[in-house]
């Protein structure tokens, strides 16, 4: 959830590291700090709220040296204050953390016991408290860093320099992400290649236990014993360029505006156009084999899967469970080995969607990986990755990852469905021509873009909002619901169409707007039922729909916005674009930080 960035080289580091702290400001963002060696001692800046703050303060008060580690914080213990701001540490050390270290309390204990004064309440000074007392003892910075770490339990990724080693930097990390960028006579420490893009293309991504002694020139691999381990130089494929906002007014309206690229390049990986077959990458268990399917992801991801579960029990037949990471890691349900374990996830680091991986395998399930970061934990820990092909998201608000893993699983519903026997040549040439022919239709969604700044009017001074849609135009009403929370803050609901009567119909009036993703499917009329009861209690409509549906909606909406007409298996990615762009159309009017709103952060690494 925070980001880590160092650098030893030769040239400035402060703005190196702030350039990279820029970058990764998307994975935390309540307060800020830079370290350097100046003339052999550790200075620090650290600054509460934005990265601006960092950078006023660093105006006032420079901080030279060639040797410099930052970070940008998601709180977790300790409130977002400059105390309690990274790089922690001494006159001896500093140090960046990304993590948990859940035996803090008693690692605290023993050090506060051994003299040792702590001045924040984190859990990450712990590390810094911990390096400094075997400093204090003799140690050299290797041999006191690899005596703390192999104390040290939870998630962490750790940067670390020390007074009077100019030019000398260690790594390490556990279950959280950290990779090494190679430059020429300078090296770099990153949370991510997003950090490092600019700086060089030459990254080495680090497992888990190990720790790396980084100087100008080189980079040891070890574990936590000091055992040499290899790690490989990747040539990543992140330009510097590809992170700007190219002239969108946030990283989600240009992300918004991706849609229509992702999906077409996400069916370039998964369907050969000419033959209309859909070509999984190889895998290492037969579709036609599994019992069953589970399916964990959090969030928006876990909207995903519930879109995936209508179609792989519709289409392919095969029973589907489906819960929440962070319900499904603890329930420990009876499952069937052999099954097929589905993980959606962005990032790839999502704790309790990597935790839900770890204890699926416990089970012997197959596990395959839908992710968007290449070189994540859930990618290395999985039997196969189906990837998505969005790009960087920078936006908190996962908007082109959605329908980019609704393309990886509408293809891996096709070839399921195949496998099983459940779909002849003919019927799968029509389902993939719908695929493909869904990135035109997509980009035909912005000329709605009018219809949905008037809807968006209304909806900006609602309270509360309930999002409507049956079947899979359900998930569709969740992602548009926990989009407007997320990035407006207008409290939002979303209920099976069906379900209103049943409860949420009471609180219908004229003050509560009722969004409903309503195309022309076999759930048309039972829908549009729902959304005259509704009516008839003075709700206010405002509809998605399609060309086939406008007429029969116009008579009871009082906005729609109506969308090209496509096969019904791919309306829930078609729809799912405006749906999000009426968020983002609500938070603009609001003025929220639209790309980084409050207590959030873009990748949950914390339980
Ligand atoms: O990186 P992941 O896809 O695993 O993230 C899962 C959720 O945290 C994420 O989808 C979250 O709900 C988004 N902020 C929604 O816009």
């Amino acid at each position: 959830m925070c980001g880590i960035c160092g650098v030893v080289g030769r040239r400035h580091a402060t703005p190196i590291v702030f350039e990279g702290l820029r970058r990764l400001e998307y994975r935390g963002y309540d307060s800020a700090g830079i370290a350097t060696l100046v003339d052999g001692r550790v200075e620090r800046r650290r600054a509460a709220g934005k990265l601006d703050n960092l950078a006023a303060l660093l105006k006032k008060s420079p901080l030279p040296g060639t040797t410099g580690i930052g970070h940008t914080r998601w709180a977790t213990h300790g409130a977002p204050t400059a105390c309690n701001a990274h790089p922690h540490g001494t006159e001896r050390v500093a140090i960046v953390h990304n993590g948990i270290i859940e035996n803090f309390e008693t690692l605290r204990r023993e050090l506060e016991a051994a003299g040792q004064v702590f001045e924040t309440e984190t859990d990450s000074e712990t590390i810094a408290l911990l390096v400094d007392y075997h400093l204090q003892q003799g140690l050299e910075p290797k041999e006191a860093a690899l005596r703390a770490l192999r104390r040290l339990e939870g998630a962490y990724a750790v940067a670390m320099i020390f007074a009077g080693h100019e030019g000398l930097m260690i790594g390490a990390c556990h279950s959280a992400p950290l990779a090494v960028g190679f430059g020429d006579d300078e090296m770099f420490l990153g949370s991510d290649s997003l950090a490092l893009a600019p700086l060089t293309r030459r990254i080495a991504y680090m497992e888990d236990g190990d720790c790396v002694v980084i100087t100008p020139k080189s980079a040891e691999f070890m574990n936590f014993d000091g055992a040499p381990v290899e790690r490989t130089i990747q040539l990543t494929a992140l330009a510097a360029g590809s992170i700007g906002k190219d002239g969108y007014r946030h990283y989600m309206e240009k992300e918004l505006h991706e849609h229509p690229l992702v999906i077409g390049q996400t069916l370039q990986r998964m369907v050969d156009p000419a033959s209309r077959r859909v070509i999984l990458p190889e895998l290492p268990f037969d579709l036609a084999e599994v019992p069953r399917a589970v399916i964990t992801a959090c969030g928006s991801a876990f909207f995903a899967g519930m879109i995936g579960r209508y179609w792989l029990e519709e289409i392919a037949r095969l029973p589907v469970d489906i819960d929440v990471a962070s319900e499904m890691r603890y329930r420990n349900p009876p499952l069937t080995a052999g099954s097929l374990g589905l993980l959606i996830s962005q990032s790839g680091e999502t704790a309790d969607t990597l935790a839900a991986l770890r204890s699926l395998r416990e089970k012997a399930i197959h596990i395959a990986s839908v992710l968007n970061v290449e070189h994540s934990t859930m990618a290395r820990e999985s039997d196969v990755v189906l990837g998505t092909v969005a790009g960087p998201e920078i936006s908190v608000a996962s908007t082109k990852a959605f329908t980019a893993q609704l393309t990886v699983l509408a293809c891996l519903t096709i070839a399921t469905a195949r496998a099983r026997g459940k779909l002849d040549t003919l019927a799968e040439e029509h389902l993939v021509s719908a695929l493909l022919d869904l990135p035109s239709r997509a980009a035909e969604v912005f000329n709605q873009t009018d219809a949905i700044r008037a809807m968006a009017q209304v909806v900006v001074e609602a309270r509360d909002v309930l999002y409507l849609g049956r079947g899979s135009m359900f998930p569709v009403a969740m992602e548009g619901a926990l989009k407007l929370k997320e990035i407006s803050y207008i409290h939002a609901e979303a209920y099976a169409a069906g379900e209103m009567k049943h409860g949420p119909i009471s609180l219908i009036d004229r003050t509560v707007p009722i969004v409903a993703t309503v195309p022309s499917n076999a759930l048309f009329e039972k829908t549009l039922s729902n959304l005259q009861e509704a009516k008839a209690r003075g709700g206010r409509l405002l509809v998605f729909t399609d060309t086939k549906g406008a007429e029969r909606v116009s008579a009871i909406a009082e906005q729609m916005v109506v969308l090209p007409h496509v096969h019904d298996f791919v309306a829930p990615i078609l729809q799912t674009i405006p749906v999000q762009m009426l968020a983002y159309e609500v938070a603009v009017l609001k003025g929220t930080d639209v790309d980084q709103p409050r207590n959030l952060a873009k990748s949950v690494t914390v339980e």
